[in-house]
C-alpha cells in the first residue's frame, strides 16, 4: 500500500507539473481525489490492514493527499497568474505607434471669402442677418419699387413658385433690406444679409442659376454718398490691399438713387487692359446706391430725417478674385482636387 501511495503521489506531482490549464488541474483533482478518485480508491482498502498498520498508512496517506492539494494550490496560484501575464501582453497598447491619420476638411474657399467679409464689417458695426430664399415677389420687386410690368420681373429670369407670380426664388439679396427695415424699424440700421439668389441663367465660366451675394444696408440720420464711398472702399482696401484704385461708375437701380457700380482696378495689369479683367482694366466688384426715397417711406421710415445707402456683392466673383480662380462651376463641382488647394 505504501508503494502505491507513493506512486499516486509521484504521478500527480509529475502531472501537476505538466499541467497547462485550471481546467487541467481541476481534471487532475477529480482523478487523484475525487469520490472514485485514486487515493480515495486506496483509503477505501484500509480496512484490510492489520490494526499496527493502519495509523501508519493512515498516516501517509493524509500526508499524500496534503502533499497533492498543496501542489494543486501552488499550481493554481502559478497558472492563474501565467494567464494574467498572458493577457496583459496581448492587450498591450504601444502608445509610440503613430496613429491613423483621418482626412479632415477644411472650411470651402467661398466661406473663407463670405468670413473675411463679415469679419470686415463686423469690424465696421454691422450686424449679420439671414432671411428667406423663398421670397414673396413684394419684397423680392415691388417694394423695392419694381413695380409690376418691370423687365427685371419678367418670367424668363425669375424662378417663380406661384402661377400668379406672388412667390419666387430671390433674385437678389435686396429684400433684406425690406426685412430688416421692417424687423429694426427705428434706424440706426446696420446689417450685412448673406444669401444665395437664383436666376434663369445658363452655366457657364461666370454664370450659375444660384449663386451668393451680400446684402448691406446702413440708415442713419445724415447719411451721405461720401459714407457710401467710404465704407466701400475700406472694404475693397482690405480684401485686395491698400494700394488698390476704386472706381464708383454710375448705373441704375430701381432701389436706390443715385446708383453705381464699384470697380476695382486690375490687381494683374493695373489698368493696362489684360484678358484677367477682359481689356477693360477694371474689375466689376458690386452694385451700390443712395436708398430710394419711395423704399424707405414704404418701410415707415421717413426719408425727410433719415437717409441710407445700400450695396449687393456677388461673393462668388469676390472669392474668384481673392483666390485667382478662373472658372465659377469650379466653386460647385466639390472635386477634392480642386478644393484641397486652399
Ligand atoms: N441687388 C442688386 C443686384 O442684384 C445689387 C444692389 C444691391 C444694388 C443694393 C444696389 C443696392 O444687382
Amino acid at each position: 500500500m505504501k508503494e502505491q501511495l507513493e506512486k499516486i503521489r509521484a504521478s500527480a506531482m509529475e502531472a501537476l507539473a505538466l499541467a497547462r490549464e485550471a481546467t487541467d488541474l481541476e481534471a487532475l483533482r477529480v482523478k487523484v481525489l475525487g469520490k472514485k478518485g485514486e487515493l480515495t480508491a486506496v483509503l477505501k482498502m484500509m480496512g484490510k490492514l492489520s490494526p499496527e498498520e493502519r495509523p501508519v498508512m493512515g498516516q501517509l496517506a493524509n500526508e499524500t493527499r496534503a502533499a497533492i492539494e498543496a501542489e494543486l494550490e501552488h499550481r493554481r496560484q502559478e497558472i492563474a497568474a501565467a494567464a494574467m501575464e498572458r493577457k496583459l501582453a496581448e492587450e498591450a497598447v504601444d502608445v509610440t505607434i503613430p496613429g491613423e491619420e483621418i482626412a479632415m476638411g477644411h472650411k470651402h474657399p467661398m466661406n473663407t471669402a463670405l468670413d473675411e467679409a463679415k469679419e470686415i464689417f463686423i469690424g465696421m458695426g454691422f450686424q449679420i442677418l439671414e432671411g428667406p430664399e423663398v421670397e414673396l415677389a413684394d419684397y423680392n420687386f415691388t417694394k423695392l419699387n419694381t413695380e409690376e410690368g418691370h423687365p427685371a420681373r419678367d418670367w424668363s429670369d425669375t424662378f417663380y413658385l406661384k402661377e400668379d407670380s406672388s412667390v419666387l426664388l430671390r433674385t437678389q439679396t435686396s429684400p433684406m433690406q425690406i426685412r430688416a427695415m421692417e424687423a429694426i424699424k427705428e434706424p440706426p440700421i446696420r446689417i450685412l444679409a448673406p444669401g444665395r439668389v437664383y436666376r434663369k441663367d445658363e452655366v457657364d465660366a461666370t454664370h450659375s442659376p444660384m449663386f451668393h451675394q451680400i446684402e448691406g444696408l446702413v440708415i442713419d440720420k445724415g447719411i451721405t454718398m461720401a459714407d457710401l464711398k467710404g465704407t466701400l472702399e475700406t472694404l475693397v482696401k482690405s480684401l485686395y490691399g491698400e494700394d488698390s484704385v476704386v472706381r464708383f461708375r454710375p448705373h441704375h437701380f430701381p432701389f436706390t438713387e443715385p446708383s453705381c457700380e464699384v470697380d476695382v482696378q486690375c490687381f494683374k495689369c493695373h489698368g493696362a487692359g489684360c484678358p484677367t479683367c477682359k481689356g477693360e482694366g477694371w474689375i466689376e466688384l458690386l452694385g451700390a446706391g443712395m436708398v430710394h426715397p419711395k423704399v424707405l417711406e414704404g418701410c415707415g421710415i421717413d426719408p425727410e430725417v433719415y437717409s441710407g445707402f445700400a450695396f449687393g456683392i456677388g461673393l462668388e466673383r469676390m472669392a474668384m478674385r481673392r483666390f485667382q480662380i478662373s472658372d465659377l462651376r469650379l466653386i460647385f463641382e466639390n472635386d477634392i482636387r480642386f478644393l484641397q488647394q486652399f
